[in-house]
C-alpha cells in the first residue's frame, strides 16, 4: 500500500516518534509512505513531502513534527472533502495515518464515513481525550511543568512572595494537577471545578502565616465561580475555540489585592509543548506508531489506537471522539489535602 500520514493540531513532543514507528515498521512490510504537510491542508493542497526510513533515521528524539501542522478543519472549507479525495487518488494512496487530538481525530472519524480509510492516533499535552488512559506528549508537559514549579519554589521562598504558575489545559485539568501534585502547590486550580478567588487567598494567607511561600497552579481554562474563562484574544479557530490565556496574571493581581503580598505570575504557555519527550513518551508513541500501521497493514480502518493499562488496543474512532476526558472530583479531592 501506499500510506499517508498527517499531524494535525497543536503539535507536541512524540509525534515524531510516532511517524518513525509507522515508517520503520510499514516499510519492512512492504508500503510506501508520503508525507502530508501541515495537518489536513497537507491533503486538501496535495502538498506532501518524502517519507522514507532515511527520512525518519534522527527524528525519535525531536520534539515537534517534521511534517508540520495547522488546525485545518476540511469541513470548514468549501469542496475540501472532494479535493482530498482527488489528492489521495492523484497520490495513489491507499490509506491515511492521522495523529492528532479531538479535532484532528473527529476528521478522521468524518472522512472515514465519507470512505476514506484513515487510522488515528492520540496525542495532546492536555491528556484529555476518551478512550485512552493516556496520550503522548502529556508526561513531557507536566516534567517540563513541575521543573519550573520546582524553580519558581525557590526564587518565591527568597523573596516571601505569591507565585502563581499558569498551565496549558483548555477544558481538562490533567497537566494543572499532576505538576501541582508532583511541585507540591499549595493550591491547583482546574477548568473542572470552578474556584473562589477568596478561598485561594486563604490558601496564601495560611502559607504566609507559617513564614512560607504560596505557590498556585492554575490551568488555563480555569475560571472564577462567579465568572467566565479568561481569553488572550477575541479570534476563534477553524474549530470554534478561542484563544485562552491570562487567568494567572488576572488570579495574581486578585492575591496580591486581598492578601498585600507581593504575588508574581508565571505563564509557561508553549513551552510545555516544545522540546524532546521524556522517555516514557517516547516508548508510548513508538508503540502507538507499531500498532496503527498494524491496523492499516489488516485494513483495519476507523479505529484508533489507544493505551488501556500497559496494553495498546485499537478502538473505534466514534468512541475515541465521543466525549472529553475531564479530572474526575475524587482525583481533585485527592489533591485538596495539600491546598493551604
Ligand atoms: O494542543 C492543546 C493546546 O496546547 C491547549 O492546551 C492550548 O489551549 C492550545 O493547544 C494552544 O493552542 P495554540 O498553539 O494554537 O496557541
Amino acid at each position: 500500500m501506499r500510506i499517508g500520514v498527517l499531524t494535525g493540531g497543536g503539535d507536541c513532543p512524540g509525534l515524531n516518534a510516532v511517524i518513525r514507528a509507522v515508517v520503520r515498521k510499514g516499510t519492512g512490510l512492504g508500503h510506501e509512505f508520503v508525507g502530508f504537510k501541515d495537518g489536513w491542508r497537507g491533503p486538501i493542497e496535495g502538498s506532501t513531502r518524502s517519507l522514507t526510513t532515511d527520512d525518519v533515521e534522527d527524528v525519535l528524539a525531536r520534539g515537534g513534527t517534521i511534517l508540520g501542522s495547522s488546525r485545518t478543519n476540511p469541513y470548514k472549507v468549501d469542496g475540501a472533502v472532494d479535493r482530498i479525495r482527488e489528492n489521495l487518488a492523484a497520490a495513489a494512496i491507499d490509506a491515511l495515518i492521522a495523529i492528532g487530538g479531538e479535532d484532528t481525530l473527529g476528521v478522521a472519524k468524518r472522512l472515514t464515513d465519507d470512505g476514506i480509510g484513515v487510522v488515528g492516533v492520540p496525542k495532546t499535552i492536555d491528556n484529555d481525550l476518551g478512550a485512552t488512559d493516556y496520550t503522548f506528549g502529556f508526561d513531557t508537559a507536566v516534567a517540563i511543568a513541575t521543573e519550573a514549579i520546582d524553580r519558581l519554589r525557590t526564587t518565591a521562598e527568597s523573596h516571601h512572595r505569591a507565585l502563581v504558575v499558569e498551565v496549558m489545559g483548555r477544558h481538562a485539568g490533567w497537566i494543572a494537577l499532576h505538576s501541582g501534585l508532583a511541585g507540591g502547590a499549595d493550591g491547583i486550580l482546574i477548568p473542572e471545578v470552578p474556584f473562589d478567588p477568596g478561598t485561594v487567598c486563604g490558601w496564601v494567607q495560611s502559607r504566609f502565616a507559617e513564614g512560607r511561600s504560596a505557590l498556585i497552579v492554575v490551568a488555563e481554562g480555569a475560571m472564577p465561580e462567579d465568572g467566565a474563562e479568561v481569553l488572550s484574544t477575541g479570534e476563534v479557530d477553524a474549530f470554534g475555540h478561542v484563544r485562552l490565556g491570562g487567568v494567572g496574571t488576572w488570579l495574581a493581581g486578585e492575591i496580591e489585592r486581598v492578601t498585600e503580598r507581593e504575588t508574581r505570575a508565571v505563564v509557561l504557555g508553549h513551552v510545555q509543548r516544545g522540546g524532546t519527550p521524556t522517555s516514557y513518551d517516547r516508548v508510548l508513541s513508538t508503540r502507538f506508531g507499531l500498532e496503527a500501521i498494524a491496523a492499516a497493514h489488516d485494513g483495519d480502518f476507523g479505529v484508533m489506537v489507544a493505551l488501556r493499562g500497559t496494553d495498546i488496543v485499537r478502538v473505534p474512532l466514534s468512541e475515541a471522539t465521543a466525549e472529553l476526558k475531564t479530572v474526575p472530583p475524587e482525583r481533585y479531592r485527592e489533591a485538596e489535602v495539600f491546598f493551604g
